[in-house]
């Protein structure tokens, strides 16, 4: 990856600048999270979209280690590949589905041979949603694409068929850990976390400032390189 891959400005455009404390999100976005929700069926959601769609093969080794780690949309995977050196008895998988920051993922890992590092090129939904209960100590979401326009709200994560499931999928104790730099993705994604009716196993831990003078991920270094305020929201799971 070169440098003006990490540090490309139209990237980092921000629309609602990162302050705290977050606040409620406005009645209509509340009505239309509670409006999705409602209708959330995961199973019918992935037999509509996702069936005969391709699915990278899964790697069987992710199973041999006793704690498991996934970084969903992880773009360039700087996560999985610094985090998996650090700790090499366990499992970082990284998935990503952007042809651009996927296949570079790819091309990242390969220089070294990192056993305990899965990167995924491919849709982290149909992966995920074929992953069994309880398979992971830690779910990553690092600044996930907002999504701005009114007319793709749905495509963020608080609203999405998978949500419920990110929280099936974390073992007792499992943390998920959200950053962004766009104040109002934070605020529906507490109000979320706080209000979803599958989020009652989930405890808060943490909201407020990203606490890293180094960034975990591609947008973190360029962020923090910018001074652009970050947000971090963390639960566990009870
Ligand atoms: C704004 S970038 C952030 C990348 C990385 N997390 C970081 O902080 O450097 C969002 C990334 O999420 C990926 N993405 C979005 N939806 C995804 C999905 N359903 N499955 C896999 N990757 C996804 C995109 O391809 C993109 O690379």
């Amino acid at each position: 990856m070169n440098d003006s891959e990490k540090y490309d400005d139209i990237d980092i455009r921000v629309e609602d600048p990162v302050t705290f404390p977050l606040g409620t999100p406005d009645d209509d976005v509340i009505k239309a999270l509670q409006k999705a929700w409602a209708r959330q069926d995961l199973n019918t959601y992935v037999e509509k979209r996702w069936t005969g769609a391709y699915v990278p093969p899964f790697p069987d080794t992710f199973w041999e280690y006793d704690w498991r780690a996934c970084d969903i949309g992880s773009g360039f995977g700087r996560f999985g590949w610094v985090e998996s050196q650090k700790h090499p008895t366990r499992a970082y998988l990284s998935i990503d589905k952007g042809k651009r920051r996927g296949g570079g993922m790819l091309r990242r890992y390969e220089e070294k041979d990192v056993p305990n590092v899965f990167p995924l090129h491919g849709n982290a939904i149909p992966i995920l949603a074929n992953m069994p209960h309880a398979s992971l100590n830690l779910i990553t979401l690092f600044y996930p694409n907002p999504w701005w326009p009114k007319k793709h709200q749905k495509k963020r994560w608080s609203y999405h068929p998978l949500l419920p499931h990110l929280f099936d999928l974390l073992v007792p104790g499992g943390c998920l850990m959200l950053c962004a730099n766009e104040r109002f993705y934070l605020q529906e994604w507490l109000w979320t976390l706080q209000h979803h009716p599958a989020a009652h196993c989930m405890k808060e831990e943490y909201v407020g400032p990203i606490q890293v003078s180094e960034g975990r991920s591609d947008f973190e270094v360029k962020f923090i390189h910018h001074n652009v305020s970050c947000g971090e929201i963390r639960f566990r799971k009870e």
